[in-house]
């Protein structure tokens, strides 16, 4: 059995990596960068800081900032372009998920042509694309490291995910000092999302001696730290320990995968345009109750590493603490229900059908443990509506 394992090939992690961009594109042979970003980004000074580091090393640095949240089809028209007027020979990705996932869907589209659809998984994408440089600035997506992009279909809504080698950055700088001035909500999203990147690598079929290492570490480096962001984000030994966690998390599902909880969660996202994490959160503890049976000893070792459970619990109770503990997370981290968000039951009951097509179109929900029908995450979305 031979396991396939991609990497970026450069990644800076440190306080302060940020400063090295320069000489990460000078490795890459890039002399004329466009910078991939959004608004908010820009007006912290953050892009124009970083374009004049890049002017002043030589580089014919261009910008593009009109990447939105959840990125959709039509955002990409306009970015499409940008590439082609600037003639840019590399994309840098800055930000959360979003502006990276578009860089990455630019990098491709501007090479090879077509729309996004034409992308969307199980088609295997190897390119040609352009090289991307991913520079984080929330501790969630693990984007930076994974051969994945999602990008909304904007006549459909549709959150399609499309996966292949053409979609890994060829270099990725981790700084957690970009994450200290995160507001505590997104801390807590961001950070629950790389949380379900481990557990759901770890739990996966496609789950390898690689991916496990780097799942569990981030798992048992998240929950020791996950609340210490959340109540200070001054804290930077935690900021630091969350961004490595989130990056490790990120490496292990793509190279394993994700599975039900993220299959169920984007298209919560794409129809009811909740963040990303925050319908993982809501999805996280009914998902892993129901998935358990399928791999209980993955499962226990998951709370072994999460530090709710010791060596000598049996599997049965060390998985079922797991569970209890990810309900425990989400009430500390103020998790909302799609209720108290205000959102309708009778619109999140006429959507569920179609939401539950959805999920397992994506296909991540066959890489689960607990393989669903279409009625039992019917359910489940039942389940979490209050
Ligand atoms: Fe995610």
């Amino acid at each position: 059995m031979v396991t396939s394992l991609m990497l970026p090939r450069n990644l800076r992690v440190g306080g302060g990596a940020i400063e090295e961009l320069p000489d990460v594109l000078a490795r890459l042979g890039s002399t004329r960068p466009l910078l991939v970003t959004d608004s908010f980004l820009v007006g912290t000074g953050l892009a124009e800081r970083l374009l004049a580091g890049l002017r002043n090393a030589g580089l014919d640095a261009g910008l593009f900032a009109g990447t939105v949240p959840d990125p959709t089809t039509d955002s990409l028209v306009a970015g499409v372009r940008q590439v082609q007027a600037h003639r840019a020979d590399c994309l840098v990705g800055l930000g959360g998920g979003s502006p990276m996932d578009t860089a990455k869907a630019l990098a491709l589209l501007a090479v090879q042509g077509g729309e996004m659809r034409d992308y969307k998984a199980p088609r295997d994408n190897r390119g040609p694309a352009l090289p991307v440089v991913a520079i984080p600035t929330t501790a969630g997506s693990g984007s930076e490291a994974t051969q994945f992009t999602i990008i909304t279909d904007s006549a459909s809504d549709e959150k399609m995910l499309c996966t292949g080698q053409a979609f890994l950055p060829a270099a990725a700088i981790v700084d957690y000092e970009l994450t200290v001035s995160m507001p505590p909500r997104l801390t807590a999203d961001t950070g629950v999302d790389a949380l379900t990147h481990a557990v759901e690598a770890f739990v996966s079929r496609k789950a390898n001696v690689f991916s496990d290492g780097l799942a569990l570490t981030a798992i048992s480096t998240i929950s020791r730290n996950i609340r210490r962001v959340y109540e200070n984000g001054e804290d930077r030994q935690a900021r630091k320990a969350m961004m490595f966690a989130a990056t490790q998390a990120g490496i292990a599902f793509s190279n394993s995968s994700v599975a039900l909880v993220h299959g169920m969660s984007r298209p919560i996202g794409a129809h009811f345009h909740l963040a990303h994490g925050l319908s993982n959160a809501m999805l996280f503890p009914a998902v892993t109750a129901f998935s358990v049976g399928g791999a209980e000893a993955r499962y226990a070792e998951c709370a072994r590493a999460y530090g709710v459970a010791g060596e000598a619990d049996p599997d049965a109770l060390a998985a079922g603490r797991l569970v209890e503990a990810l309900a425990v997370l989400c009430k500390d981290l103020d998790v909302p229900t799609p209720q108290s968000l205000g959102i309708e039951q009778a619109r999140w009951q006429e959507l569920a059908p179609l939401m539950a097509q959805q999920a397992l179109t994506s296909g991540s929900p066959g890489n689960n443990p607990v393989i669903p029908t279409a009625e039992e995450i019917e359910k489940l979305y039942a389940q979490i509506y209050s």
